[in-house]
C-alpha cells in the first residue's frame, strides 16, 4: 500500500505543486491520476520514488516512510515509464532494456535473456531486440518503456503519460494491452493522464486533482459519476453532457440509450 499523509510540495522558487494530499493507493491495483496541465501529478507520482521530496507529510509504502529509505534502494522496486519513452537514442532495443539489471549487477546473459521475455510480456516481436529506438514507431516505442519499467520485476509501476505522444488508435491498443498486462501481473500501477476518457478506463481508484495540487475526489470511476464531489469534477468529467449524459428514449417498443448530443449509444439489455 502506498499512502500520503498531508503530503504538500513547494519549489524553491515558491511554486505549491501539491497542497495537503491524502490518498491510500491500494496494492494491486490501478490508481490514475487525472488533471490538466500543471495540477502537480507528475510531482505527486516522483514523490512514490524520490525524485522529489515533499516540503511537508509523508509518502509511506507499506507503512514505511520513503524518506527514511535510500533513493537508489528505493528504485530497485519501482518502476518508472515516463512520456516519450525516455529511451537512450544510442542504444539498442535489448540494452535499453537491460539497463537497469546490468547496473545492478545482474550477469549478462540472464540480464539479456529477461530482457527478451519482457519483449514478448509487451507485445514486441523478439528480432526488434537489435534496432535502435528511432528505427521503431512510437507505440513501440512505448512498449519498450513498459517493457524497460518492468525489467527490475517491481511491486510498483510508475507511468507518467505514457501514452499521450501516440495517435489515438495506437493508443486505445496500448490501453488494452496494459489491462491485459495488469490482468497478469497484478502490479500496484499509478498512472498519470490529462485524459478523463483514459483514467475511467484503467483506474480502479481515480483522483481528480485541480489546479495548486488539491485533490477533489478520489474514488472508483462508478462513484465519482455517481455522485461527483463539486461542481468542478461534475465538469471536469463530463456528467452532465455528451456521451457521459445518458438517458433512455423508446423507439418501435425498444428502449434506446441515447447520449447527450442526440445520438444512439445502444439498446437496454433488460
Ligand atoms: N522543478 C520545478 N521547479 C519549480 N516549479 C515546478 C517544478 N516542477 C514543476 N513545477 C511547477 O509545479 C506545478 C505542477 O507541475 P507538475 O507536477 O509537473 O504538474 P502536471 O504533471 O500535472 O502537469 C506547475 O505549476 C509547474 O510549473
Ligand atoms: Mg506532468
Amino acid at each position: 500500500m502506498i499512502e500520503f499523509r498531508d503530503v504538500t510540495k513547494r519549489y524553491p522558487d515558491g511554486t505549491v505543486a501539491v497542497a495537503g494530499v491524502d490518498i491510500v493507493i491500494e496494492p494491486h491495483s490501478t490508481t490514475v491520476l487525472v488533471g490538466s496541465s500543471g495540477s502537480g501529478k507528475t510531482t505527486l507520482l516522483r514523490m512514490i520514488n524520490r525524485m522529489v521530496d515533499p516540503t511537508h507529510g509523508q509518502v509511506l509504502i507499506d507503512g514505511e516512510d520513503v524518506a527514511t529509505v535510500d533513493p537508489v534502494q528505493l528504485r530497485r522496486g519501482i518502476g518508472y515509464v515516463m512520456q516519450n519513452s525516455g529511451l537512450l537514442p544510442h542504444r539498442k532495443v535489448i540494452d535499453n532494456v537491460a539497463t537497469v539489471p546490468l547496473l545492478r549487477g545482474e550477469k549478462r546473459r540472464a540480464a539479456y535473456d529477461r530482457a527478451l521475455e519482457l519483449l514478448d510480456t509487451v507485445g514486441l516481436d523478439r528480432s526488434l531486440a537489435d534496432k535502435y529506438p528511432s528505427q521503431l514507431s512510437g507505440g513501440q516505442q512505448q512498449r519498450v518503456g513498459v517493457a524497460r519499467g518492468l525489467a527490475v520485476d517491481p511491486n510498483i509501476l510508475l507511468m507518467d503519460e505514457p501514452f499521450g505522444a501516440v495517435d489515438p488508435i495506437v493508443r486505445s491498443e496500448l490501453q488494452q494491452e496494459l489491462l491485459r498486462l495488469q490482468g497478469e501481473l497484478g502490479k500496484t500501477v499509478v498512472f498519470v493522464t490529462h485524459d478523463i476518457d483514459e483514467a475511467f478506463l484503467l483506474g480502479d481508484q481515480v483522483v481528480i486533482m485541480q489546479q495548486g495540487g488539491k485533490i477533489s475526489q478520489a474514488a472508483s470511476p462508478a462513484e465519482i459519476l455517481a455522485n461527483p464531489a463539486d461542481a468542478f469534477v461534475a465538469d471536469f468529467v463530463g456528467a452532465e453532457r455528451g456521451k457521459r449524459a445518458l438517458h433512455v428514449t423508446e423507439l418501435d417498443g425498444r428502449r434506446l440509450v441515447v447520449d447527450g448530443d442526440g445520438r444512439p449509444a445502444g439498446v437496454l439489455a433488460s
